[in-house]
């Protein structure tokens, strides 16, 4: 496996994107983590070196172990990273005079390196830089072999040790191929690209039974993809000692708790208790309007339910979660030292340490596509694993004020409609989130010969990558005006259709 050391940059993560996708198992760990123990016990076949904020110069900047030169296996160095090198190699460091170099740049070789191999057949090649301070002069033992106009060392190596550094990015979009680059170097690391997902489930298995030994564990299952792919996971490595509970909180889509519950239960053999307790939800939720009252509460009643119900799980020691890499990745933050990011609907409201359960997370190491992936080769079914996602607190905060079970059923059914429709359309895979919100007036139509005095409703759809920014969904007028028409002709109860034409920010996905 790759060792790849953060420095704080904010693209970190996209190196290990791309290794993956070259099927290269890595890690990212925060250099501060990484000392000399860590590194031979992790034992790397090689090391990257990420970029990150700092200037090499101050006193006190992040370094990685020295120890780490001295491992015998290739090290790429990535702008800071290259920095770093030559610093504690022998080189020296400039500060920038205030001119970073940002943006566009090119390279050409200077003379041939293995590292470079697939590059330059068009004589250059497209990097991004981002940098203040700059390599002044090289370590011993290194060579300079592409250079820019701005940059004298843009790729250096010391080619008999297998140490690389660049001075752009490689691993973003804006570095065409920069994919390449990444291939070639893992290649003479000695790495095969042979890390599938195939290879990927087996190992977890193994490693969840290593874990979990006859012990049992309990699962809240949401029918979400992460919390799915666990679970059948789990199932795998451990069968009946799995036992998931699906908390119905009558806040959930059209007929879903029944297709969740008869999928896991009788497609893929699950144990799977179903918390019906609409009532006591919708009744805490009587005469609630504010947003997070309506999720506090929500949040709250879940914890107690599924205590309540795992509580009946004899000698369960475990409790599963759908926790992804993205969530668990220390980030190195300068202000505050490192810190781990975990959504909060990820971590189930500190039930471990309340109910004295340890965790077991498979999905750890995955990112989401990859998550889907797996999910795939676990037999889940393909329009399972695509589902837009689903907030916890479901259709309560698509019911913006009071939440009553007349709108709640209107809302189930206009939602429905509106995603046939997209189906239909073949628009599905192309919208991040799709869903409809039940306003809270009632306006005044005509149908046939009579006056309606009905709700409205506005239809939502974005694109995004992460949910943290969006674009609303260009709908043609066509599909916007049949799709009205249909809500309005089999949805009692809805007589006006409106299209939310807001990106964010600065509006939200959801409407509460
Ligand atoms: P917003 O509305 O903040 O949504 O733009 C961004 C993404 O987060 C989801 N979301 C939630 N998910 N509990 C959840 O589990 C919540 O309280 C919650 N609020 C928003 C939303 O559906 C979108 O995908």
């Amino acid at each position: 496996r790759l060792l790849i050391i953060d420095f704080g940059s904010q693209v970190t993560q996209l190196i290990a994107r791309r290794l993956r996708e070259l099927n290269v198992y890595c890690e990212i760990h925060p250099f501060n983590m990484v000392t000399a123990e860590f590194l031979a016990e992790f034992a790397p076949k090689a090391v990257i070196l990420s970029g990150g904020p700092a200037s090499v110069i101050d006193e006190g900047s992040p370094r990685p172990p020295a120890e780490v030169f001295e491992l015998g296996v290739p090290i790429l160095g990535i702008c800071y990273g290259q920095q770093v090198m030559m610093e504690m190699l022998g080189g020296k460091v400039e500060r920038g005079d205030g001119t970073a170099e940002f943006g566009r740049a090119y390279v050409t070789p200077s003379q041939p390196l293995d590292l470079l191999n697939g590059w330059f057949d068009t004589g250059r090649e497209q990097v991004w830089m981002s940098h203040g301070d700059h390599v002044a002069k090289i370590a011993p033992g290194f060579e300079v072999y592409a250079t820019s106009p701005g940059a004298p060392f843009a790729v250096i190596a010391d080619a008999a040790r297998h140490f690389y550094a660049v001075q752009f990015h490689p691993e973003v979009h804006h570095t065409p191929n920069g994919r390449t680059l990444y291939k070639a170097f893992t290649q003479l690391a000695g790495f095969k690209g042979d890390w599938t997902m195939e290879a990927y489930r087996a190992e977890a298995v193994k490693k969840i039974r290593e874990q979990v030994g006859d012990r049992k564990v309990i699962c809240a299952l949401s029918g979400g993809v992460d919390s799915s792919v666990a679970a059948v996971l789990l199932h795998e490595a451990i069968g009946e000692n799995l036992t998931c509970v699906f908390v119905d909180h009558g806040l959930l889509r059209l007929n879903e708790a029944e297709e969740v519950v008869a999928m896991f239960r009788d497609h893929m053999n699950l144990r799977v208790i179903h918390a019906q307790e609409q009532d006591l939800f919708l009744g805490a939720l009587e005469g609630v309007s504010d947003p997070e009252v309506k999720r506090k509460t929500i949040g709250k009643l879940f914890i107690d339910v599924f205590q309540r119900y795992a509580g009946e799980i004899e000698g369960a020691e475990f409790l599963a979660q759908g926790t992804l890499y993205p969530d668990v990745i220390e980030s190195v933050s300068f202000s505050g030292g490192p810190s781990v990011t975990i959504k909060s609907h990820h971590n189930v409201g500190g039930l471990p340490e309340k109910m004295g359960l340890k965790l077991v997370e498979p999905l750890r190491e995955l990112f989401k596509d990859e998550v889907r992936e797996l999910g795939r080769e676990l037999g889940l079914p393909p329009h399972f694993i695509g589902r837009h996602p689903f907030p916890g607190p479901g259709l309560a905060i698509r019911c913006p004020g009071e939440i009553t079970r007349e709108k709640l059923d209107i809302l189930r059914k206009a939602d429905a409609v509106y995603i046939d429709q997209i189906r239909k359309h073949g628009l599905y895979d192309e919208i991040w989130q799709a869903f409809v919100a039940i306003l809270p007036v009632r306006t005044v139509g005509v149908m046939g010969d009579g006056r309606t005095y009905d709700f409205a409703c506005a239809l939502r759809a974005v694109t995004s990558v992460d949910g943290m920014t969006a674009d609303y969904y260009p709908f043609s007028h066509d599909f916007l005006g049949e799709t009205a028409t249909r809500i309005i002709n089999e949805v009692r109860g809805i007589n006006r259709v409106t299209y939310d034409i807001t990106s964010k920010p600065p509006g939200t996905i959801e409407w509460e």
